[in-house]
């Protein structure tokens, strides 16, 4: 397989880098030519539907301001020279020719990547000192950036201030990327990028849902279930101790119960497949999608159907004893494995569901907007 990863293999990079440690790649894209530019990606921080921030400020005087998009773009025209990086997330999802790029980080599997941020940043531009708790890969794209980085520091961060920035800061390496130069970086190793003219730095980053956003979006699927996973119950009950207390034969058996229903049969895999095929700020609860049976889809498929692309639309797929059964946007299909492989392997990532006969354009509409893949015999 062969990656951006200079002359480490994908077996080399993962084995001594990947979570682990720093790992600077020089020319990892030769003669790299960023597909947009400042202009471009200005213009999408003023459209309603990009998730964007302006920065402003400088660590010597740390007067960080950050202003989140939608902007105007008489903005900026009054930003100045220096000081200032426009961040812009999710730009492969609203540029779709970007794909290609994500897709040279296939050697990672897609549910852990997240997007591209692109930032755009004046000379003297940074974010300030600061970790972030995924694995990213910093891909230069114009411009040189210095890079400076700590894998120990003091983690307080200044008070009083929108951004997450170290309090204190003292870089243990340092370099100046250029053009096609990638910097990847584990979570929580500190970093400072300070733009030494304008330019843009590309950001892959990874997805890392914490214990928390899990046992939150399962307690939501498991709410739509009938099956409530039985009852607490003290057929061996003895009178009580000490007034108000919960003993600990109590909460063992209490913690029993709720472990149970997280354990019991296939559904927490579903769960966590059908969690990580949704974009990550779909926060509405979605219940247990109904599995749209392999003979159904093969037969779309025979007749015809398309899929449709929404970039927004997540696929992955988990082995089950009958084949695969894959994921879009946290709806479900049974499928063989290799379908699934397939249709995990498109460049652009296909949608959905819905096997609609005659979809009129304003039904399709609706579904894409939901985050749908959507799979019709004639659209
Ligand atoms: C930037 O592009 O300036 C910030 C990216 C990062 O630090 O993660
Ligand atoms: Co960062």
């Amino acid at each position: 397989m062969s990656a951006p990863l200079g002359n480490l293999s994908v077996e080399q990079f993962l084995n001594r880098c990947w979570q682990k440690e720093p790992c600077l790649i020089r020319r990892a894209f030769d003669d790299f030519e960023p597909l947009l530019d400042g202009n471009d990606l200005a213009g999408l921080a003023c459209e309603e539907m990009v998730e964007s921030r302006l920065v402003r400020g400088s660590m010597e005087k740390s007067d960080w301001t950050v202003g989140y998009g939608p902007f105007d773009d008489s903005v900026f025209s009054s930003l100045g020279e220096e000081n200032w990086t426009l961040l812009v997330q999710d730009v492969e999802k609203h540029y779709a020719p970007l794909q290609a790029l994500m897709a040279e980080f296939s050697f990672i599997p897609n549910w852990r990547l997240d997007d591209l941020m692109i930032s755009f940043a004046a000379t003297g531009g940074s974010v300030g000192p600061h970790t972030d708790q995924y694995d990213v890969f910093l891909l230069q794209a114009e411009g040189r950036r210095r890079w400076q980085i700590a894998s120990s520091f003091e983690p307080e961060l200044l008070r009083d201030c929108p951004l997450n920035v170290l309090q204190r800061f003292t870089p243990e390496q340092e370099w100046v990327l250029e053009p096609g130069d990638m910097l990847y970086l584990p979570p929580n190793v500190a970093h400072h990028g300070i733009a030494l003219e304008p330019g843009m730095t590309w950001s892959i980053g990874s997805r890392a849902p914490s214990g928390a956003d899990l046992l939150q979006g399962l307690g939501e699927w498991l709410s739509f279930s009938a099956d409530e996973g039985g009852r607490y119950s003290d057929p061996d009950l003895r009178p009580a101790k000490r007034a108000g207390e919960m003993d600990a034969e109590a909460l063992r058996k209490l913690r029993q119960l709720m472990l149970a229903r997280i354990d019991e049969s296939d559904n927490v895999d579903s769960f966590l497949a059908a969690f990580m095929s949704r974009f990550r700020l779909a926060h509405e609860p979605a219940p247990p999608p109904k599995p749209i049976r392999s003979k159904d889809l093969h037969a779309a498929i025979q007749n015809g159907a398309q899929l449709l692309c929404n970039p927004w639309t997540r696929l992955t797929w988990i082995n089950t004893p009958q084949g695969a059964r894959l994921f879009a946007a946290g709806q479900a299909f049974d499928c063989s494995t290799s379908l699934a492989e397939i249709l995990c392997q498109r460049d652009q990532p296909a949608i959905e569901v819905a096997m609609l006969d005659k979809p009129t354009l304003d039904t399709l509409t609706k579904l894409i907007n939901k985050g749908h893949m959507l799979l019709t015999s004639d659209a």
